[in-house]
């Protein structure tokens, strides 16, 4: 029997998945891939066993995916078409990353996910595990078979005993780790209504949030985040914090019209607490202490690395490129932004750090004023004489 590593979530179609590969004739080893989505590994292991695989890995990847995969996109203050904060995106080059080194250890060639042809997460896993291992043959199930809905789905778990309990009561389909949950299908298929409150998994509604606002000053070292209010924090214990208390204020919401890769348009909603408030306090912190023409010219790149993480192209030697510029701007982005977070908003209101370009005697209107008014005329004449000829 061939032996096949499937990425394993836990939910409806990949667990199909490990019955009907048996079917097709393969071994099948699922791997869990732990990005903070996991609250019971027991039960995860459980069930894969139970539907069939004949061996579990689950691989607690959550600090890495925050040091290798977050915090570049944060350094680049990459956000995909301004409104994603590519939680589900950052996670399948390291997802298949994962299962490369199971399939090397395990000595196999096949691979498989349980992604949609529709979607952008086949085209992520596959180019990924492409770059890193050009021989592994990757098995795509749910581009196979031909359920014609989702119901037929559910009798088919139910037939073969597969566990469905969980998936069955949302409408919506989900992908959640710690950096955000993505929400799509049901209602949300028709962009002219508003997502209903039920859509929502992790933040509270802005009505139901606190009356009074709430203040949080984060710390970065070189671009990364290390303490909230003067306290250190782990990466993890961070994120976790800030997923939290965003998520109780009613942060990091959105609602967008998305470009898939492959052409078609959609519509998105997610939820990214952690991630709102500390690109919102990164950005802020850049505009204090980089120089204005590595400011803009940074955005440029940050689009263009949000787009590679989005199209899948992390393996891309240009994403590798782009990371070299990137960290060679982050040497003094260290310091600390206050933020007020209140009804839905999470809004800059204080920012300090030791490598600031500010200078008060120079921006100033009042008698600590050192700049010289006059040298402004003659810098006026030349920038304007092509105008003026
Ligand atoms: N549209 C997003 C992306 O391509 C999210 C996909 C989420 N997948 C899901 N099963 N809900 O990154």
């Amino acid at each position: 029997m061939k032996k096949i590593i499937l990425a394993y979530s836990g939910g409806l179609d990949t667990s199909i998945a490990i019955r009907w590969l048996k079917e097709k004739g393969f071994n099948v080893i699922a791997c869990l891939v732990d990005i903070g989505q996991v609250s019971n590994k027991a039960l995860a292991r459980e069930k894969a066993k139970k539907i069939g695989a004949s061996g579990v890995y689950i691989i607690d990847a959550k600090k890495e995916f925050i040091t290798d995969y977050i915090y570049p996109a944060l350094k680049a203050n990459a956000v995909y078409e301004d409104k994603y904060f590519l939680a589900t995106a950052l996670s399948r080059p390291l997802i298949a990353e994962k299962l490369v080194a199971v399939a090397k250890k395990e000595k196999t060639k096949f691979v498989a996910h349980g992604c949609t042809g529709k979607g952008n997460d086949q085209v992520r896993i596959e180019v990924s595990v492409a770059a890193l291992a050009k021989d592994l043959k990757v098995v795509a199930p749910v581009r196979e078979w031909d359920f014609p809905s989702r119901e037929a789905q559910v009798r088919y778990a139910k037939m073969h005993k597969i566990p469905v309990a969980a998936t069955k009561k949302s409408p919506y389909s989900l992908d959640q780790n710690l950096w955000g949950v993505s929400i799509e299908c049901g209602v949300l298929e028709d962009p002219a209504f508003e997502p209903p409150e039920n859509a929502y998994k992790i933040t509270k509604s802005a009505k139901l949030t606190p009356s009074k606002p709430a203040y949080l000053t984060v710390g970065f070292r070189n671009g990364e985040p290390t303490t909230l209010d003067k306290k250190k924090y782990s990466e993890i214990g961070l994120i976790k914090k800030l997923t939290k208390i965003g998520a109780a204020y009613g942060v990091g919401r959105s609602d967008m019209i998305e470009n898939r890769l492959i052409g078609i348009k959609s519509r998105e909603v997610y939820e990214a607490p952690a991630a709102f408030i500390l690109h919102t306090a990164h950005k802020e912190l850049e505009a204090l202490v980089l120089d204005r023409e590595l400011l803009h010219f940074k955005k440029i790149i940050g689009g263009k690395y949000s787009e590679l993480i989005y199209y899948g192209l992390w393996h891309s030697p240009l994403k590798k490129a782009l990371d070299g510029f990137i960290l060679s701007t982050q040497q003094n982005v260290t310091g600390e932004v206050k933020l007020k977070l209140y009804k839905g908003s999470c809004v800059p209101v204080a920012r300090t750090s030791e490598y600031s370009l500010y200078k008060e005697e120079l921006a100033t209107y009042s008698e600590k004023d050192k700049f010289d008014k006059k040298l402004a005329e003659g810098f006026i004449k030349i920038w304007g004489m092509p105008y003026r000829k």
